[in-house]
């Protein structure tokens, strides 16, 4: 939770720009369904998904800025202030959640764990996870700033921007164990445009928790 403070402050500044793969997604998720927006923003996403016709859309985020830039901008969203680490609905209950550029905001392994721990748990089994994130770039500006602040964190990929974000960049291997417990339905790299312009190399995650 140390980062709220720096997504509240771009919080009506920042466009997100990770595309969602909509007729990927439409393979895996009814229209009907329960879709649960994990680290929403200010309910891009969703609003996406509600113009495909997905009605049945819940956002969270631990931002309230960003929460209440949602309410302005898509006042028939239903975003809600995410206030602990434990996700505020039922076990079993969601059938597909999202997680789009949410992982490179939490640069520890324990509290990401804690994260996809949460989602599993309000999965419906069978339920679906779709990730985009971000995976170590092997450009060398990237190399430059991971190898700078490895001491600073102490894992490889994770650096802080001038702004004053902690991002980190991922190792395949590492998401692989981080969703060990998800069947892997999909997995593919592919290149992202940062919030910030850059180009980045990243990855698109479908998984399936057992039924
Ligand atoms: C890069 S933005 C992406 C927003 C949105 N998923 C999108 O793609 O448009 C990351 C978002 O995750 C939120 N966030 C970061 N860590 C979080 C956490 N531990 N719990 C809930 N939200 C978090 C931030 O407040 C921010 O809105």
């Amino acid at each position: 939770m140390e980062q709220k403070q720096y997504w509240n402050e771009v919080s009506s500044t920042k466009e997100f720009t990770i595309p969602i793969d909509a007729e990927l997604f439409t393979r895996y998720v009814g229209k009907e369904d329960l879709i649960l927006d994990v680290g929403c923003g200010y309910g891009r996403v969703l609003n996406e998904l509600y113009e495909h016709g997905y009605q049945n859309l819940i956002g969270i985020d631990f931002s309230k800025g960003m929460i209440d830039r949602g309410h302005r901008q898509f006042p028939y969203l239903d975003l809600r202030e995410k206030t602990d680490e434990k996700i505020d609905l039922e076990d079993n209950s969601v059938d597909a959640v999202i997680l789009f550029a949410v992982l490179t905001c939490i640069y520890k392994d324990e509290e990401q764990k804690t994260l996809i721990d949460e989602i599993r748990r309000v999965l419906k089994p069978g339920g679906i996870l779709y990730i985009s994130d971000y995976l170590l770039g092997e450009d060398e500006r990237n190399i430059k700033r991971y190898e700078e602040f490895a001491p600073v964190f102490g894992t490889y990929g994770v650096f802080e921007l001038p702004e004053g974000a902690i991002c980190r960049h991922h190792s395949q291997d590492y998401i692989v164990s981080l969703l060990e417990e998800f069947e892997t339905r999909e997995f593919f790299p592919t290149t992202f445009v940062t919030m910030n312009g850059h180009k980045s190399k990243g990855f698109c995650y479908f998984g399936q928790k057992s039924k």
